[in-house]
């Protein structure tokens, strides 16, 4: 009996050996809204503005181009709030570590209390009666609460319990919303007692509705809070694993966020085990010729009168293409009736990183372009492209990306070919013929690089262009830090901003070591045989030099 049960420990232990993740569809949960012209916006805060830039027939690649300016703000539907945000000098957004955005999901529900009371705040004995039942909140965890606000979300004035959308502030400073959220004590007592990575909500706010003071004691501690959390519902007690990527706004008091659950993997990162594959998007992010520059602009920065309180408040709104910075290119960009942004399976955003350097071959020349020869020299020294794999090409010129005439390798910032039609731009990429070999030969999910585009810069025709997106594969484009990703043994996600129709949208990639995910029974890729022999092994192991763990109790 006893023996059985350390047997099940070992066992649940062994099983849990590191895996790649390429999660099926029923494996996540996208706990991510849409976001749009329509969506919710808090109250005096802009909306999301969409602005077609090109939609339409064009001389290159298949003949159809797509590509939006949007302009957003950093608080709107599903997004965090940096530590910024309330509390002057902690973290802002690029601050954050980013292995700090992985975790076990805990969800506490107080819906039946907010159905009674729509300004009902969790309390501190709520806390302790779910740690009754369900043991200690863990170290690094993200902490959900569950307000059953969710259904509100298709209707304004029940979501904020407030129909205006000028102001969130009467004349005196008293907030004008009511929805239920956080209390300040809970705040202050989980920040004291619990040592977790964040606080999220599927209400509007962390609130309190009446004070908003939950925020602070959160943010003193560096806890950042994610709110307008979606599908909540679905989430489990305990037991999941969540990934929340906020855009890599620099200096931003928050971000749109994606937000992922998955049902059948750990993932448990140290702050070793995860690579930024983004660059914090700020007014100095080089952009393609001609394309519109994000701008980041000031909304709030500074003291602010809520209720009786006097609190620091850092709020902005940003401007700029879909295609700025570290970025993916949906296949809609180049292929007429494709997927836009909202098109693409969230599960497809997860998967094995490899990483294919060809930086020496382009050290010397700038127009050097990955053959099928170095992909089929590649496998050969790290073994076949795994199924659902991220591809991507490091050929060394993150190192110029602050300066736009060595990234780009051209002086002229409004167009990119001559009036002849000649590309002014001299940087490496894919060849179309090592794009269609990996098309036809590799089941892969995406392709990234660390150049302004995956065509060579003196392309006019975009062959890769063509193929990858013509075959629904992910595009990520100004990719960083892929200097530091090893060539296998990480697994990238592929946040991407949620907006509606967007021909691409800036996204925060990031590739987490593989020894830091678990996937359980259920791990993809992985072969469960070596994992028996282990558990056996371990089992023996225990009986012959533990005789005493016969009698562990
Ligand atoms: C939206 O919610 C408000 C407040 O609960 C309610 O009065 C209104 O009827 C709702 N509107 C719709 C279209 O359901
Ligand atoms: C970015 O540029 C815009 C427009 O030039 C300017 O208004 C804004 O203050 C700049 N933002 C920062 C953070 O400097
Ligand atoms: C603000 O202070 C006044 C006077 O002490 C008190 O009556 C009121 O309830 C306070 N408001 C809030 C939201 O705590
Ligand atoms: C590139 O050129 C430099 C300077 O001529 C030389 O030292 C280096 O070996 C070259 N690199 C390659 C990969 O050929
Ligand atoms: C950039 O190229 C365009 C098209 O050839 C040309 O009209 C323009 O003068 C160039 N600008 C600069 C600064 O050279």
């Amino acid at each position: 009996m006893e023996v059985s049960k350390l047997a099940v420990v070992v066992a649940l232990s062994v099983m849990h050996a590191h895996a790649q993740l390429s999660p099926a569809a029923d494996d996540i949960i996208d706990m991510t809204y849409l976001v749009s012209p329509d969506s919710l916006y808090w109250p005096g805060l802009p909306g999301l503005k969409f602005t077609r830039v090109s939609r339409g027939p064009v001389n290159f690649g298949s003949g159809w181009y797509e590509d939006n300016d949007i302009c957003g703000q950093e608080h709107q539907c599903t997004h965090m709030d940096a530590p910024a945000h309330y509390s002057k000098g902690k973290w802002r957004v690029h601050q954050i570590p980013p292995h700090r955005f992985f975790g076990p999901a805990v969800r506490i529900d107080i819906s039946s209390q907010t159905a009674q009371n729509n300004e009902y705040n969790l309390q501190v004995e709520d806390v302790q009666k779910w740690e009754k039942e369900n043991g200690p909140i863990p170290d690094n965890s993200i902490l959900f609460i569950y307000t059953g606000w969710g259904k509100h979300h298709d209707n304004r004035t029940a979501y904020y319990g407030y129909e205006g959308t000028d102001s969130w502030l009467d004349a005196n400073g008293n907030p004008l919303p009511h929805f239920p959220a956080l209390s300040e004590d809970a705040a202050i007592w989980i920040s004291s007692n619990r040592k977790i990575w964040g606080v999220a909500t599927d209400g509007p706010s962390i609130g309190p509705s009446k004070t908003m003071m939950a925020h602070v004691p959160l943010f003193k501690k560096n806890i950042f809070i994610l709110e307008s959390v979606a599908n909540l519902d679905k989430l489990a007690t305990t037991g999941d694993t969540v990934a929340a990527l906020p855009l890599n706004i620099k200096d931003g008091g928050g971000a749109p966020l994606r937000l992922m659950a998955f049902k059948k993997a750990r993932i448990r990162p140290g702050a070793d085990d995860v690579i930024d594959l983004s660059y914090p998007l700020s007014n100095d992010t080089v952009m393609w010729p001609g394309r519109t520059p994000f701008r980041l602009f000031f909304l709030v920065h500074g003291l602010t009168l809520i209720g009786n309180n006097t609190i620091w408040i850092e709020t902005n709104s940003f401007c700029g293409s879909e295609h700025a910075g570290t970025h993916l290119d949906a296949p809609a960009h180049f292929i007429k009736g494709s997927w836009r942004t909202h098109d693409i399976p969230a599960h497809t955003l997860i998967g094995p990183a490899v990483r294919v350097d060809m930086s020496k071959k382009a050290e010397n020349n700038s127009d050097a372009v990955l053959t099928v020869q170095d992909l089929e020299d590649w496998e050969k020294k790290n073994g076949r492209i795994p199924d659902n794999a991220m591809v991507f090409l490091h050929t060394g010129w993150g190192k110029f990306v602050n300066d736009f005439e060595k990234y780009l390798g051209s002086k002229n910032r409004s167009h990119r070919v001559n009036d002849k039609g000649e590309s002014f731009l001299h940087f490496p990429g894919f060849s179309g013929e090592a794009a269609d070999w990996l098309v036809n030969n590799r089941k892969f999910i995406g392709v990234g690089i660390d150049t302004a585009s995956i065509d060579a810069g003196q392309t006019t025709s975009f062959p890769s262009h063509v193929a990858f997106l013509g075959a629904k594969k992910l595009v990520l484009q100004n990719v960083a830090n892929l200097d530091k990703l090893p060539n296998t043994g990480t697994t990238a996600f592929v946040f991407h901003m949620l907006h509606k129709d967007g021909s691409g949208a800036p996204t925060r990639v990031v590739a987490v070591k593989n020894s830091a995910i678990s996937a359980g029974q259920v791990s993809s890729g992985v072969d469960v045989r070596p994992k028996l022999a282990a558990m056996m092994m371990s089992i023996v192991l225990i009986l012959i030099s533990c005789p005493s763990c016969a009698t562990y109790a």
